[in-house]
């Protein structure tokens, strides 16, 4: 399975801060905000990733991950000018799926909660239709909503809807056979001028083949999109950070507890960051595996 994840989009809401640096370069506490994202995508264990962003913000990601080889992955950069939707995402990445299947993760998403890598693992194991996430929000007004059945099965599938059927959002983390190529190709615009990751879903939902999976009251899922939610999610990593002594989204932990990446090259990754706390995070990583 391949991953992509979006990165692009001109982050008006959060101006003028994104005049001049992309939102998913913003800090969420101690790391920029895309290694939430692309920690999601490691944890389900995908290997070969695409980050799809504006042409002007390419060198900067590069800065970070540059192909991947540090965190013994293989990543991609492909070019989206401009926000024309978040399923062109398939059309832009269509020879990196090439014929396989795909998980696509929007770059301002973030998740937290436990039980997540064995719920991922089992979505990115299914070889057929797609898989979808579900929670329950306070306004699901901004999102895509799900209308669901006693069995928790997907009754209908609204882009911000203006009277939502329930209070369901769909998350931006998705899984799709290579199907979602075709899908893709063939949407048109919505009225807001985008090709909408909904409709794809719908059209999974109309071919029988859309099944959503709920995270549950012990989860967190963020939306880093406004200033509220940027200083609400850096808030709760912080949290969480402090009271365990456990980071959330350390893209070196999970590549080494993966084992894509041995103790030479996680001292390596050291090294880059070895005056922050972040550093001495690796640092503790390091010292607790040699002492094994
Ligand atoms: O966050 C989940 C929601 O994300 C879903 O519930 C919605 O169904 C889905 O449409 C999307 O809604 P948003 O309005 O929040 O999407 P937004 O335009 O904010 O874009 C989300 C991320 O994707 C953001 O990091 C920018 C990136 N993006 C977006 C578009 C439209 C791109 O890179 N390219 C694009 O063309």
């Amino acid at each position: 399975m391949k991953g992509i994840l979006l990165a692009g989009g001109n982050g008006t809401r959060l101006l003028p801060v994104t005049s001049a640096v992309s939102k998913h370069l913003l800090p969420i506490y101690d790391k920029p905000l895309i290694y939430y994202s692309l920690s999601v995508l490691m944890l389900a264990k995908i290997r070969e990733v695409l980050i799809v962003c504006k042409e002007d913000d390419v060198k900067s990601f590069k800065t970070l991950f540059g192909n991947g080889s540090r965190l013994g992955m293989n990543i991609e950069y492909a070019i989206q000018n401009e926000p024309r939707g978040i399923a062109e995402a398939f059309v832009i990445g269509e020879d990196f799926i090439g014929r396989d299947s795909v998980a696509l993760i929007l770059g301002d998403n973030i998740f937290y909660g436990q039980g997540f890598s064995p719920l991922l693992l089992d979505a990115a194991k299914s070889s057929e239709g797609a898989t979808v996430f579900g929670y329950p929000v306070k306004d699901p007004k901004r999102f895509g909503v799900a209308e669901i059945d006693e069995s928790s099965n997907v009754v209908s599938l609204e882009e911000k809807p203006s009277e939502p059927k329930s209070n369901l959002a769909v998350t931006g983390l998705y899984f799709y056979d290579n199907n979602v190529i075709e899908i893709a190709k063939k949407l048109s615009p919505s009225a807001r001028g985008e090709i909408e990751i909904t409709d794809v879903n719908i059209e999974y939902l109309k071919r029988k083949k859309l099944k959503l999976k709920m995270l549950g009251r012990g989860f967190a899922w963020l939306d880093a999109g406004t200033n509220e939610s940027l200083i609400e999610s850096s808030q709760f990593v912080q949290t969480i950070e402090s009271r365990q002594g456990i980071k959330i989204a350390c893209l070196e932990e999970i590549a080494f507890s993966n084992k894509w990446i041995d103790l030479q090259v996680l001292k390596e990754n050291y090294q880059r960051v070895k005056n922050s706390e972040y550093g001495e995070y690796l640092q503790l990583l390091i010292s607790q595996r040699e002492k094994l």
